[in-house]
């Protein structure tokens, strides 16, 4: 078993009978889906779930887990998701897919967030290894490209796979991925970006997880 399944089914242990629970995006995200349908399954644990993205839907789906659309809820009891980025604050960078929008809300919804990773993803600061995904509205993206460039962030839109397009998020946005001076803090740059006219959404999570699962070479420890 490798890492980011061994932490994915750590996680699957703060599922409780009845709970309404956010289904996270991505690889680690996904083995903690499968490991929802094993406890529906062969422990008759009762849950509902409400997913991040339509891939971690369908998936949920496909394995005859109860779903709920999002727009149908006002809370939930626990969301888990993998992340790109974790610094020891616990402050997580995600978004390299184009769920941010729904996975922001599902962490603030949450009565507990779980972030689930493998050690990989331990940084000193937010940026470390990726630019910040910024999701922004299409027809405002130069604009909000210049508002982010007057605080000093440096990037361009995201290419699609084929490049020889723009990549749109499942909300229709284009990403602008920037790089900022290593010396910000990720509380900082959360209420700068949050503060640019015509962004949807940005990859910083701050103040959103409550509980970081790391695993390590087969171990699973708490940050
Ligand atoms: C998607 C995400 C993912 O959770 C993040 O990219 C981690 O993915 P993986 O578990 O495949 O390493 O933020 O928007």
């Amino acid at each position: 078993m490798d890492d980011k399944q061994l932490v994915a089914l750590h996680a699957a242990r703060y599922v409780k009978q009845g709970m309404l629970v956010g289904l996270g995006t991505g690889s680690t995200a996904n083995y903690f889906i499968e490991e929802l349908a094993r406890l529906a399954r062969e422990e008759r644990l009762k849950f509902t779930t409400v997913a991040s993205s339509t891939i971690s839907a369908q998936n949920a789906q496909s394995l005859n887990l109860p779903i709920v659309a999002l727009e149908h809820i006002s809370s939930i009891d626990l969301y888990v998701d993998g992340a790109d980025e974790i610094t020891p604050d616990k402050t997580l960078l995600k978004g390299r897919g184009s769920d941010l929008v729904k996975e922001k809300l599902l962490a603030k919804a949450a009565e507990r967030f779980i972030a689930v990773a493998d050690a990989s993803k331990l940084v000193t600061h937010i940026g470390e290894n990726f630019p910040i995904p910024i999701e922004v509205m299409p027809f405002a993206w130069k604009l909000a490209k210049e508002s982010l460039a007057q605080i000093g962030a440096v990037g361009d839109l995201r290419p699609n796979a084929a490049k020889d397009g723009y990549w749109i998020t499942s909300h229709g946005s284009y990403v602008l991925d920037m790089k900022f001076a290593q010396n910000t803090n990720a509380k900082d740059l959360n209420a700068l970006i949050n503060n640019v006219p015509g962004v949807v959404e940005h990859g910083i999570f701050h103040n959103l997880a409550d509980i970081v699962l790391i695993a390590r070479d087969g171990q699973v420890s708490e940050q």
